[in-house]
């Protein structure tokens, strides 16, 4: 038996236009825009804003939100939208603002603190409409069970998974991801692949999570290059979006592995970018888990577009892991976690958070601290 769990998805050119009407279909009336400077910046908040008047919705924006979202933006967002008697909420941007969405609909409906939801399904009150548009090619936020929300307190970052967090509309409107620089296309399209990946191999993943894994798997194999090359090439930016609302479907439903498990461990400690972090991880974790489903990455490396029909599934999964190899030297992507400012001495207590991680327990490999700890020595 299993489950799969999506939101009502609007996709395409134009599409951010229509988060104002979809908000007030869900009955809203006083909406809370959640986004960051970067979205208001490019216009895009704006464009929320405009489709909220139009629509006949009140609107009003918080858009305090790190690139590693806090706890206490998250509460800070939910004070804002109780203070306003807000009904719905609309993030606008990449994971990060979607995430304090997500994080402030449960703390103004179930109050407490955030750490109380960490792990799965512990959110007992029913949140508020969401609707969620996204702005890069990337989190999977839009239409995932998942926030991840870092615990200031503790310096690491708390996965809260519930159904609860599907949104009621995800918005993609491939037209967004014209305004993100290179290393962001780079970074959370990278992000995009790991979810792939990840779902994929995933002790949790079924026939309807692997349909889209794999179209994510093809889609950003082939378009990352070209969508990180030019911000004019509409067909590759529609392409990774498509990719990136495939990946999110897939990982959504059957969760993540041990990329994601020690990213969110670092991203709680360190200010970088997610995408960044998978991307030199991610290799090495492949490494480690191709015993586990040497099946699978045979597959993989297939929709990668690599010659390896004729090789024994442990080679041919070599090969995949080549790819993702040449794919962050092509972008541009770190290779390893000291370029980016990581130290070596942080690795004990990393690994040891990492084995915490809900995204610990799908991945198709058992794992212990001493082996997380020398994937992160390999990365480093
Ligand atoms: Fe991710």
């Amino acid at each position: 038996m299993y489950k799969f769990v999506m939101p009502e998805v609007i996709f395409g050119s134009g599409s951010i236009q229509q988060a104002g009407e979809s908000c007030a279909r869900l009955g809203a009336k006083r909406a809370l825009i959640v986004t960051d400077e970067g979205v208001i910046q490019a216009g895009w908040s704006e464009l929320v804003e405009k489709s909220c008047r139009q629509a006949g919705l009140s609107s009003f924006v918080f858009s305090n939100v790190s690139v590693n979202p806090k706890d206490e933006e998250a509460e800070a967002c939910a004070r804002i939208y109780l203070e306003n008697e807000c009904d719905a909420l609309i993030g606008v941007g990449g994971g990060s603002a979607i995430d304090t969405a997500k994080a402030a609909a449960i703390l103004a409906t179930n109050g407490g603190h955030i750490r109380d939801y960490e792990g799965v399904d512990r959110i007992f009150s029913p949140l508020p409409p969401l609707v969620m548009v996204s702005t890069t090619a990337g989190s999977g936020s839009e239409v995932s069970q998942f926030s991840v929300i870092v615990d200031t307190a503790q310096r690491k970052k708390m996965t809260i998974v519930s159904k609860s967090l599907v949104p009621d509309i995800a918005i993609v409107d491939p037209d967004v991801l014209a305004t993100k620089s290179q290393h962001l296309t780079a970074s959370t399209g990278l992000d995009v692949l790991t979810h792939a990946i990840e779902s994929f191999v995933s002790i949790a993943s079924t026939p309807l999570t692997d349909v889209h894994a794999k179209n994510a798997l093809a889609l950003s194999s082939r378009y990352l290059r070209p969508s990180v090359a030019s911000k004019h090439n509409k067909e590759a930016k529609e392409q990774m979006a498509m990719a990136s609302l495939h990946a999110g479907l897939a990982f959504s439903n059957a969760i993540l592995g041990a990329v994601h498990a020690m990213a969110h461990a670092i991203g709680g400690r360190y200010p970088f970018l997610h995408g960044d972090i998978n991307a030199v991880l991610l290799p090495h974790v492949m490494e480690f888990n191709l015993l586990a489903s040497p099946d699978k990455f045979k597959e993989i490396a297939l929709l990668m577009g690599e010659d390896v029909q004729s090789l024994p599934p442990a080679a041919a999964g070599e090969k995949a892991i080549d790819f993702v190899r040449r794919l962050s030297i092509d972008i541009g992507a770190p290779l390893t976690l000291a370029e980016m400012g990581f130290e070596g001495s942080a690795i004990p207590e990393i690994s040891e958070m990492a084995l915490s991680d809900a995204c610990m327990i799908t991945n198709p490999r058992d794992i212990t601290a001493e082996e997380a700890a020398a994937l992160l020595r390999k990365a480093l």
